[in-house]
């Protein structure tokens, strides 16, 4: 697939005003500013597709774009925000368990996590939901830039450990959108996923 034609559809607050839940989409999903719309436009090759911000909370809504008709990515806000209301949390994290769960075209997720700080608490939920429900995960541990290569290594393997307890479809990379690492990776791993 060329993802460099990728281009914006649409914005919604919950899954009640996506488009018809038909084709195949794939989620980017992770704590906020851990890299998500970053690695979009990395992807893309595409400096603003979506999004980017120093900020926490940048990505407030679901954010669709359409690489060829029926073959969507999906840029999902960001949880674990600490500066955003309970309410608000509460609000968005049913949101995102929505997605997740009722959205059939859903068929891959990419959960990106800082190489720094992963596997949180709501990253472990957020894979459990995925595999629970049939869908396929690719943990991102973005920013690797930050670390030394025998670092990256390092934290490369603890999430792979981590990341075999759970029953189901999941392969762990490393990724940079300033260095360009795991880009071909991704790009395989969604080929895969809409090829299907
Ligand atoms: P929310 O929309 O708030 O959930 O954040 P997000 O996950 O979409 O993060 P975003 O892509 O906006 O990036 C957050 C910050 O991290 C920005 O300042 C980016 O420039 C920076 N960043 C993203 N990817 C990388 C990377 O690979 N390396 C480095 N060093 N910085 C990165
Ligand atoms: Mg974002």
């Amino acid at each position: 697939w060329n993802y460099h034609i990728t281009h914006f559809v649409t914005s919604a607050p919950d899954i009640r005003h996506l488009p018809a839940d038909t084709g195949i989409e794939v989620a980017f999903a992770g704590r906020s500013n851990a890299g998500k719309s970053s690695a979009l436009n990395t992807l893309t090759n595409q400096k603003s597709l979506a999004r980017t911000s120093k900020t926490p909370g940048r990505t407030q809504l679901i954010n669709l774009f359409e690489v060829v008709e029926g073959v969507r990515l999906v840029d999902l806000p960001g949880y674990g925000y600490a500066e955003v209301p309970e309410e608000m949390k509460k609000k968005w994290q049913r949101a995102l368990g929505e997605y997740l769960q009722m959205r059939q075209c859903l068929k891959g997720l990419v959960v990106l996590m800082d190489i720094r700080h992963p596997m949180k608490d709501l990253d472990q939920q957020m894979i459990q939901w995925a595999v629970s429900s049939g869908i396929s995960v690719l943990v991102l541990l973005t920013k690797a830039d930050k670390l030394a290569s025998g670092a990256r290594k390092a934290q490369l393997k603890v999430v792979q450990e981590a990341t075999a307890a759970y029953v189901g479809d999941i392969q762990v990379e490393m990724f940079s959108s300033l260095k360009k690492i795991g880009v071909d990776k991704l790009r395989l791993k969604l080929d895969s996923w809409f090829s299907q």
